[in-house]
């Protein structure tokens, strides 16, 4: 649905009124384009104190395209990157005020901000201070940005092992990513085709016949994967166009059958490669009611559809062996299982289930079967099911985030196809929103 605010924020009257007011003032995010595959401008690598990454990640940055400067030859600056693992100890932070606040009013629209931290210390108690006062920091800058810039923390054992990671930070991919705190751990990162990221691994989306599955798969195609695309048998006409488009293949399937996992694992033996790569949790649905009002009819099914079957066919397809090691689960879950909903007590218990199935599972999947799992939590995205949402609450659901406005059904897909690619390996039992930096459940 047309966001017909942002449009007239763009004209000179709009943005004239809007201002005087004081009402939200969007501007367009640039996302990822073929034409405009990059971010465009200059990248400042900084560092506080002496950090053991510098050389890798010097390196790492240069493979991004951005131009390096300094801070006194910089003009059109498009990314700031600030190495602050070093950091021991709380009066060491004056170092992360005094090399960001010089330069941040130099970055540019749609620029990025991206600090890099180490994991939190479980036995020394003034770098653990340290390294989560990074935390709080870099969620006030994102929601001061405005201009839609972006601020993220990545926590790092290893640079090599986060480049995926900071490529996709410092793209136009990551447009609706911000005020994220993302942990890599150590795992060494397969070679990796940048411009194909994902050629010959085999995808399965589920829910792929409309709405973000379907931008999903696309995007997975586009970075190289074949895509098998499933949803309700009854969507089969849709499901098959969208198979069609994207040289994949079609799999009409309820996912909530209890045979669902087998019929998977039947139908990509069949595939190029045998057996899966990447999963794809994303069908789900929404039955809202207060609770008083929710009839049993309305809470199984949303439980079953989106979580329980998550649960089933996880378990079927690890168990197996159709997921392949070096594979990638991503599933789905929503910034209403983290913070609540009114009308939404079955969704949002199946939206938090899938997060805490991601945190418990991710360890020992990677420890017994060498597959990550993580999920994405989308806020408030354009689609079908967000245009069904009365007027005012859905102008409010737009309006609530650091970019004051909905993402699209594409900045879910392109985080997940990030999550997706074997160069990802050090990315485990993340939950990462994509939700512009929503208020709700900050
Ligand atoms: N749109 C948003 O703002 C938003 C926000 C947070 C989370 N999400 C989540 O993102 C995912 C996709 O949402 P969407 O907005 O694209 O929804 P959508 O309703 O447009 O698409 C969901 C798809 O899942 C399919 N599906 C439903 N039940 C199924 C089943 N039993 N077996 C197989 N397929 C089934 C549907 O047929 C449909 O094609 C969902 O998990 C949703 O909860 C969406």
């Amino acid at each position: 649905m047309a966001d017909r605010y942002l449009n007239f924020t763009g004209t000179a009257p709009g943005r004239f009124l809007t201002r005087r007011l004081g009402l939200p003032q969007p501007a367009p995010l640039r996302r990822w384009s073929a034409e405009h595959p990059t971010l465009e401008g200059e990248l400042l690598h900084l560092t506080a104190g002496d950090s053991q990454h510098t050389s890798t990640l010097a390196e790492i940055l240069a493979r991004t395209g951005l131009k390096e400067v300094t801070a006194t030859d910089a003009r059109h600056v498009s990314a700031v990157v600030l190495d602050a693992t070093a950091l021991s100890d709380t009066p060491g932070l004056a170092q992360v005020h005094a090399a960001l606040h010089p330069v941040v009013r130099q970055v540019a629209a749609n620029g990025r901000i991206v600090v890099i931290g180490a994991p939190v210390s479980a036995s020394d108690h003034h770098q653990a201070a340290a390294q989560q006062a990074l935390e709080g920091f870099v969620r006030s800058l994102g929601k001061e940005l405005g201009r839609c810039r972006t601020a993220t923390l990545v926590r790092i054992r290893s640079a090599s092992a986060a480049e995926s990671t900071l490529r996709f930070l410092l793209s136009p991919r990551s447009a609706y990513v911000s005020g994220q705190v993302i942990e890599v751990g150590d795992a060494e990162p397969a070679p990796c085709d940048w411009d194909r990221p994902l050629a010959g691994r085999t995808a399965l989306v589920t829910g792929a016949a409309r709405g973000i599955g379907e931008a999903v798969a696309e995007v997975l195609a586009r970075d190289g994967a074949h895509v098998v695309v499933l949803d309700v048998p009854s969507a089969q006409a849709e499901l098959v166009r969208v198979a069609d488009r994207l040289g994949g293949t079609a799999l009409p399937l309820d996912i909530t059958a209890d045979d669902a996992g087998e019929r998977i694992a039947a139908a990509v033996s069949a595939s190029a490669g045998g057996g899966l790569d990447v999963l794809i949790h994303n069908a789900g649905i929404t039955r809202d009611r207060k609770l008083a009002n929710m009839a049993a009819d309305r809470w199984d099914p949303v439980l079953d559809v989106n979580l329980t079957s998550v649960l089933r066919t996880t378990d079927a397809l690890l168990s197996s062996g159709t997921l392949k090691r070096g594979g990638s689960v991503v599933a789905t879950a929503s910034i209403a299982g983290i913070a609540g909903n009114v009308g939404q007590t079955n969704y949002a218990a199946s939206k938090a289930g899938i997060i805490g199935l991601v945190r418990s599972l991710a360890p020992r999947a990677l420890a017994e079967y060498g597959v990550t799992v993580n999920a994405v939590a989308p806020g408030f995205i354009e689609t079908k099911m967000t245009a069904a949402v009365p007027l005012l609450i859905r102008e409010a659901g737009r309006r609530m985030n650091s970019l004051a406005q909905g993402g699209l059904p594409v900045d879910v897909a392109e985080t997940t196809a990030w999550l997706s690619g074997a160069a990802s390996g050090g990315v485990n039992g993340q939950v990462i929103r994509v939700c512009g930096q929503s208020l709700l459940g900050a």
